[in-house]
This record gives C-alpha cells, structure tokens and sequence, in this order.
C-alpha cells in the first residue's frame, strides 16, 4: 500500500521555516510563519498561562475524558470572548477543536455532511492552507476578489462584484479581523453590507478569528463576528486561541455554530458533537482548560489582557517604524499601507523574484507571496529590512 503514495507538495509556510533553519548567516531574519516573537526573537509562554498551569497542577485530579464538545466551560467562555452579548447564546453550539484548523477543518465537515456538493468562496488571496483543506475534502473552491496588489487594500467593489454569484447553500469564508496574509481589512460598515448580501443570497458566512486581539484590540476586532451574528440568521465561527494566548503546540480553538432559533441548538450541538468524535474523539483539553482558567478568573484576565495589549501595541510600533523608515528611504508615500494594515501579517506587493532575492542578498525571510510576518521584526532589523526593500522593490 504504501508504496502507492506520491510526494505530497510541501506546505511553503512550513518549508520556510526550514529553509530559515538551515541558513547559516547570523543576520537573518525570519518573517515567515506566524508566530509572535518578542525583541529577541523568542516566542514566550504569557505570564497568565504560566500562572493557570501551576494553578491547574495543584488542583486537577483526574486526566478522565471531558465531553465530545469538549469542557462545556471552555465553549461558554468562547462565547464570551469572541462574541459578547451579539446573539443568544442559547442559540449557539460549540465544541473545542484542535487549534484554529481543527475548527476551520471541522466547520467544512459540517457544511460538507449538508450538502457535498456545496461551494465554499474564500478570498484571493487566503491563508493558503484553507484552501488546501477544501480541496483535500473534495468541495466545490471558488474565490472572491479581494486584494488590489497595487495599492495594497481591500478592493471591495471588486469583492461585492465578485460575491453577487454567491447561490444559496453556499459557504463565503471571511476573515474576521487581521487578514491572512494580507492584512488589509475590511471596515465595520463593509462587513455589514457582505453580511446583507450574504443573506440575500441564502449562503452561508464561516468567519476564521485567528488573531483576535492583534488588530485593534480583543474587543474592538470580535466587532465585525458580532456584527455578522446579529445580522445573519446563522453563522459558523471557526475562532483560534494559538495566537492570543500564545498556545500554539496546545492545540486550541472552538467551532460556534449559530442556528436561528434555540430550539434547532441541541440538534446542532449534537452534530458537532458527532463531528469531533468521527474525527478525533474528544478533544485536546490542556489549552483549552487554561483559557477557560484565565477567561473566568479576574486576576488572570486583566494579566492577559494587558500582556496582549503589549504585545498588540509592539506590533503596531514595528509597522509605523517600518512605514517611517521606508518613507524615508524611498522618498514616498508607498509603503504607508504597512502602519494601515493590521494583524501579524503585511503583504507588501512584492514579485516572487524579489522575495527571493531578499532571502538570497539579505536573509529575509518572507513568504513567496510577500507576506512578512511584523512580529519577527525589532526596532534593530526594522532599518535593515526597510533598507532591502528599498533596494530590492521596483
Ligand atoms: C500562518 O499563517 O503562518 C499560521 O497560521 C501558521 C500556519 O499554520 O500556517
């Protein structure tokens, strides 16, 4: 059998990191996968994390199963955090997931158990490894324009033109805050008119939250989710917590799935119930548990969210001292777009040539589609790299 297996094409994300490791140069700089990193290039376990470990070493008995959902105290946290007081949330179904994939991987399953023959629409471009998924699962891929490469933003016209195909039953796979990879967003009012369209068509919205809390702040980037569940009749939320609580290898997410009425809930509770055992049992609980922890303990929560607050306002320092470095260098308002955009992630327009070219004159690593990963910047190397790309760009 398993010399029937064909090579499998590497994932670039992951084969970059590879290529990162193996490069000798010590002026390197990795701005490839999206892991945030502090000033010295570490990525650190949160103090609150820390804390909730320690606290759940004395005081956990048992490693006994949870439930298929997964702990019910993680799923009603979830709730909380991601969508506020937006919907009931008796009308919501949740389940633990492994990781942000996990519930992403677990949302197609369900919209694939409804209707194989289903569409799912994501962004040109996506988070590469969504789309792989939908074809790995053998669903219908179509994609809407998003995007402008030359200006850097968001080409709603565009994005509207393209969704006006949308047909009932369809899935429109939309970002909820920080665009992977682009980092140019959508406004408030944009995602309300997507919404409005969404619904005229019958589809249905699955928003991936994968950064909540590296935009604009935790509240402030749930606003769009939460404006899509108080005007979608239902909606799919596939939200992470790898990144926000900096739990990456813990394997943490949450699939909510909103139905329109209360009473349609235990059927849908039940069906993702069903999912996560077909696939994997019973979840991953260690992260999940630690979230849980820390979103219900006072202490713990206000810790976290200023440790995430720095974190946020870090990153927002390193895109304005880049834009800055880089108005100056080249003399022009051209790469303003970075201090604009939002999130881990900034793509910067350019060709695959000068991508490569960086990696080749100066140790830059970015992926192929010049997406940089802000975080893996400091105020040090933000100068080094404004100077490549002044010199590499045309
Ligand atoms: C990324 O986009 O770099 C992250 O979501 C990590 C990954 O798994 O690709």
């Amino acid at each position: 059998m398993l010399s029937n297996l064909k090579p499998q094409p590497a994932d670039k994300i992951l084969q970059l990191m590879q290529f990162y490791r193996e490069d000798p140069r010590e002026t390197k700089i990795d701005l490839g996968v999206g892991v945030y990193k502090d000033a010295t290039g570490h990525t650190p376990i949160m103090r609150a994390i820390k804390a909730a470990e320690k606290q759940l070493w004395d005081e956990e008995t048992t490693k006994s199963y949870t439930a298929l959902s997964g702990d019910p105290a993680f799923g009603a946290a979830m709730k909380a955090m991601v969508l506020g007081d937006s919907v009931d949330h008796a009308r919501v179904g949740a389940i633990a997931t492994p990781g942000g994939t996990g519930a992403v991987r677990q949302a197609l399953e369900l919209a694939k158990l409804v209707d194989p023959e289903t569409t799912v629409w994501t962004s040109n471009p996506t988070w590469p490894n969504h789309v792989s998924i939908i074809k790995f699962m053998k669903l219908n891929h179509a994609e809407y324009a998003y995007f402008d490469e030359a200006s850097c933003t968001v080409d709603f016209d565009a994005m509207m033109d393209s969704l006006k195909a949308l047909k009932a039953g369809d899935v429109v796979l939309l970002h909820g805050c920080c665009h992977n990879p682009t980092g140019a967003n959508l406004t408030l009012e944009q995602y309300g008119l997507v919404a409005d369209l969404i619904a005229e068509k019958g589809a249905t919205a699955l928003v991936d939250i994968a950064y909540q809390g590296f935009g604009d702040g935790l509240e402030e980037d749930a606003a769009a989710t939460r404006l899509l569940a108080s005007k979608l009749p239902e909606l799919l939320v596939a939200s992470s917590c790898s990144k926000n609580f900096g739990i990456y290898r813990e394997r943490t997410g949450c699939l909510m799935a909103i139905s329109e009425t209360a009473e349609q809930t235990p059927v849908t509770q039940g069906t993702l119930n069903y999912l996560n055992r077909q696939n994997y049992s019973f979840p991953p609980d260690h992260g999940a548990r630690l979230v849980s922890m820390i979103l219900t303990d006072e202490a713990l929560k206000a810790d976290w969210m200023a440790e995430l607050e720095e974190v946020r306002l870090g990153m927002l320092g390193l895109r304005q001292q880049l834009a800055d470095e880089l108005k100056r260098l080249t003399n022009s308002d051209r790469f303003d777009f970075i201090a604009r955009h939002r999130g881990m992630f900034s793509r910067i327009g350019a060709s695959p040539e000068e991508v490569l070219k960086m990696r080749e004159d100066f140790g830059i690593y970015m992926v192929g589609d010049s997406r940089m990963n802000i975080a893996g910047l400091n105020a040090e190397t933000v100068p080094l790299l404004a100077a490549a790309i002044a010199k590499t760009c045309k």
